[in-house]
């Protein structure tokens, strides 16, 4: 007989339960009021679903061309020249995903082979690591400066070196709530210059920034712009996370890359959604209210619980609020948000999951993307602690 390899053999021997279904599945069985995992506990707008209805009835349910229906591929050009400046061809710079995750994980399969060193950011939202390690990459982590979650640029420029191929940002930030500046978009800028770095700028949450921020999308800086992709996602902006359909920009010759590797992940994207989209977007308050939208539950929340023992700086952007408890307990993150849940029934995130070392900094994040009762009854169980 032959020696047969063992027939399976594990390329994420270290990914497990996440913490998000361990979470969700614990608020349930506790009853509790669930704001670990982020997606609102709203409906998306009903204006919205009428235009997938009114598509799918009238026969748009098959297909769509590989790259995304072409009214989104346009309308999202025309939005992103309109707020960043900088222009993209619907043809062939725009791709249509299937979600955020989806274009990600297609940008860095289309970008990294073996060795290639790809610089992330900790605390880091949890689907970067694993698709620079099933593309046999290198992960290398910078960590970002507490209290406010900022990047040391004189790290960063310590750690690169030839074999860095990738630079993964994320503003505004999940988990932290923190957004990047025009100085640090600058830094970025020079640090790359002259390197063939790309850069990965997920900016999912590029509506939802707060307190008259303005979001820096790398398309506001050619100079990063012509070596980046841009990923974005229409769960986060039209409260339909279920939905998993997003977009990724990138100048034509990183677009052709990506959509070689696109095309054998997923072809298509679902197409009723796509035009509803479309339509939708033509509406330019549909978008551009949900800053203010959001920075409203913010400011409830928040002041809501500012009689409680917990510390906080209002965050930046996102539907994300970190909370610190180290004046309450002891605990290590992971137990504290455990022990929250079961005994006293408010879901969290404790922050030390989003760092490959469990770094604990006594903070939990909390998702305010949730009606005013969800976040009055969480917020009386905190100020009794
Ligand atoms: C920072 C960040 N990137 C990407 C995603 C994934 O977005 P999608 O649901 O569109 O795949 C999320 C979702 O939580 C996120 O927070």
């Amino acid at each position: 007989m032959p020696q047969f390899p063992n027939a399976i053999h594990s390329k994420l021997p270290l990914v497990g339960t996440t913490i998000f279904t361990v979470m969700s599945r614990l608020a349930a069985e506790h009853n509790a009021i669930n704001l670990s995992q982020g997606f609102p506990d709203f409906n998306c707008d009903k204006a919205l679903i009428e235009l997938v209805n009114k598509y799918m009835k009238a026969g748009s349910n098959q297909y769509s061309p590989m790259a995304g229906a072409i009214a989104l591929r346009e309308i999202i050009a025309e939005k992103t020249e309109n707020l960043y400046g900088t222009q993209y061809n619907p043809d062939s710079e725009i791709t249509i995903t299937s979600g955020a995750t989806q274009a990600i994980y297609t940008a860095i399969t289309a970008m990294i082979e073996e060795d290639d060193e790809v610089l992330i950011f900790e605390p880091a939202y949890d689907c970067y690591q694993p698709a620079i390690e099933l593309n046999y990459g290198k992960t290398i982590y910078v960590q970002l400066k507490v209290p406010h979650y900022t990047i040391d640029w004189k790290e960063v420029k310590k750690l690169i070196n030839h074999r860095t191929k990738m630079i993964i940002i994320n503003t505004p930030h999940n988990p932290t709530g923190a957004v990047m500046t025009a100085d640090d978009m600058r830094e970025l800028e020079k640090i790359t210059a002259g390197t063939g770095i790309i850069i990965i700028s997920d900016e999912v949450y590029e509506h939802i920034i707060f307190d008259n921020r303005q979001h820096q999308s790398v398309a506001r800086f050619p100079k990063l712009a012509e070596r980046s992709f841009i990923i974005s996602s229409f769960g986060k902006t039209f409260h339909a996370t279920g939905w998993k359909v997003g977009y990724c920009i990138a100048p034509q010759n990183l677009m052709a890359e990506f959509r070689k590797v696109h095309q054998f992940l997923v072809f298509a994207v679902n197409t009723p959604m796509q035009l509803a989209i479309a339509e939708y977007l033509k509406e330019k308050e549909n978008y551009l209210s949900l800053g203010n939208f959001y920075q409203k539950k913010r400011d409830y929340f928040n002041q809501l619980i500012s009689q409680s023992k917990f510390t906080f700086d209002n965050s930046a952007g996102t539907y994300f609020q970190l909370l610190r408890y180290g004046s309450i307990s002891n605990e290590k993150d992971s137990d504290y948000a455990i022990r929250l849940v079961k005994e006293l029934g408010v879901a969290s995130v404790p922050v030390s999951v989003f760092y490959h070392k469990a770094i604990d900094e006594k903070v939990l994040r909390f998702c305010f993307a949730k009606k005013e009762e969800t976040l009055e009854k969480a917020a009386a169980i905190l100020c009794k602690i």
